[in-house]
């Protein structure tokens, strides 16, 4: 029953149900925005933690290291005597896969003189090129 005004009357259930289809609407439209905005928050975060932007000097290492050192440092089926170590991580040991120390110093140095069936850069990378990609590979390679 409706306060105050006679019950029954048409125009009054026709404006009660317009302002509950309305309210319904705004809950809708309201509720969709808020999923698309945590989505949006999720994504970002998420999105922001699992890769970090990489600096000017890892991005072009990151490119050189396609170029050179990709085909057989991330292919597996390569008929190299020696398997080529997986350079994923390899800043968080302390060592390198051959048991010298993995230092900045020392990938560089094996950059450019090669190891075993590692073939040497010297010739084909810069020392900056080559600093480039050490600072790639202290990414973790991503
Ligand atoms: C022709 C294939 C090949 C290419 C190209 C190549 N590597 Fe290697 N790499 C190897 C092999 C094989 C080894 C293992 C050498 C060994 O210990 O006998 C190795 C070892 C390494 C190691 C570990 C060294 C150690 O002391 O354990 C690093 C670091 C490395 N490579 C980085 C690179 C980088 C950076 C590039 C690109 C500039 C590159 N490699 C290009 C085949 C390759």
């Amino acid at each position: 029953m409706e306060m105050g005004r006679p019950a029954g009357s048409n125009g009054t259930r026709r404006s009660k149900v317009r302002v509950r289809e309305q309210l319904a609407k705004a809950f809708l439209i309201g509720g969709l925005a808020a999923i698309l905005a945590s989505a949006i928050i999720v994504w970002a975060v998420g999105g922001f933690n699992s890769a970090p932007q990489l600096t000017e000097a890892q991005e072009d290492g990151k490119a050189y290291y396609g170029q050179n050192c990709a085909s057989c440092h991330e292919e597996n089926q390569l008929q190299l005597k020696k398997i080529p170590p997986n350079l994923h991580g390899l800043f968080n040991r302390s060592k390198l896969p051959s048991g010298a120390p993995a230092t900045d110093a020392e990938v560089h140095n094996v950059i450019l003189k090669g190891k075993n069936t590692m073939p040497s850069f010297d010739q084909r990378l810069s020392d900056e090129q080559v600093r480039y990609i050490v600072a790639y590979l202290h990414t973790g390679i991503r």
